[in-house]
């Protein structure tokens, strides 16, 4: 095929995602833990586009002057980043031995427990298998995704998704009709690893789950019935997330966040995945725009977003 015969550019969006629920259980020797999770991808969106290029470079965008200037400070260029990873992973899997410039505009919270950097790459899987017009199939995708990390594959999906595994074997739950959920956002991101390893450490010096964590574990039904019905306000009394509590004892002031949110108004608020993002789920657009305006006021960065959305898509060629 000619080199003319291929786009000039593809731009996917690709969306973040809060984890209504999420239990964690053992550790696994390859260290990742037995998770039990449900995702629900909102509309806060990675956007990236993949431009033809000899070899293979990145650069990086947030949604204004200050936030680009701190991705500057904190996102990687190199095969630290996933979206590299994943661009490099489709060019060996398919021996296409061109490369590519990826264009990331990011929305989602750097370090944020909202899946970000597992959008992007999940966006630059889709944008360069269209480049190159490598033809790889959901299936192929899939399990390229998986082995980039283990929320690349929801990220491709999107909706709303129960995880089990180590959060990366993926069902789709049932979810009627619309969730508004306030997102408060912080500039200084958690680590991931530190925040599941102080789990293990509050388990171990309190005893509680320490000697015998389960390695499978199930999301509790009423989880699934709320979706299922599309009520927030059962699904508010079953919000649930482990990580919480490592979270809250690593960044105090998250404490304080969920207080402001429920004084304001929130059915409930939990830290999402592994912080330090804050989720409130509200019962309607009206109340979450008021709580979103609240937290403002307070100080907070606050946003208001909505799920389930579609995962990766192209959005131009
Ligand atoms: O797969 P991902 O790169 O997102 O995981 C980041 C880190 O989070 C892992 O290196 C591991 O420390 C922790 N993790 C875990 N158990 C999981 C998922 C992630 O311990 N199921």
């Amino acid at each position: 095929m000619s080199l003319a015969a291929f786009p000039d550019s593809v731009h996917v969006r690709a969306p973040g995602k809060i984890n209504v629920y999420l239990g964690v259980g053992g550790r696994h020797d390859d260290g990742y833990h037995a998770l039990a999770t449900v995702f629900q991808a909102v509309s806060l969106y990675e956007d990236v586009t993949a431009y033809p290029a000899d070899d293979f470079s990145l650069s990086v965008f947030g949604t204004d002057a200050a936030s680009t200037a701190l991705f500057a400070d904190t996102v990687p260029l190199d095969d630290r980043n996933l979206a590299m990873r994943a661009a490099k992973l489709v060019a060996s899997e398919t021996g296409y031995s061109g490369g590519v410039h990826l264009e990331v505009r990011k929305s989602v919270p750097v370090a944020g427990g909202m899946g970000g950097g597992s959008a992007d790459a999940a966006a630059a899987l889709v944008a360069c298998d269209a480049l190159w017009e490598t033809g790889l199939s959901p299936q192929q995708l899939d399990e390229l995704a998986g082995r980039l990390g283990a929320d690349v594959p929801f990220a491709l999906h999107g909706g709303t998704a129960i995880g089990t595994g180590r959060g990366d074997r993926l069902n789709p739950a049932l979810a009627r009709g619309r969730f508004d959920w306030v997102l408060v956002t912080s500039d200084e991101g958690l680590s991931t690893p530190a925040i599941y390893a102080g789990l293990d450490d509050h388990r171990a010096r309190n005893g509680a789950l320490a000697d015998d964590p389960p390695l499978s574990l199930d999301v509790p039904i009423p989880v699934l019935q709320a979706l299922r019905a599309g009520d927030p306000h059962a699904l508010a009394l079953c919000m649930h997330n482990d990580l919480g509590t490592p979270a809250l004892l690593e960044r105090p002031v998250l404490d304080d966040i969920i207080n402001e949110g429920l004084e304001a108004g929130a059915l409930s608020g939990i830290v999402s995945g592994s912080g330090p993002t804050v989720a409130f789920l509200c019962d309607a657009p009206e109340s979450a725009q008021y709580v979103q305006s609240d937290l403002t006021a307070r100080g907070r960065t606050a946003v208001h977003v909505h799920g389930a959305v579609p995962g990766a898509r192209i959005i131009a060629r």
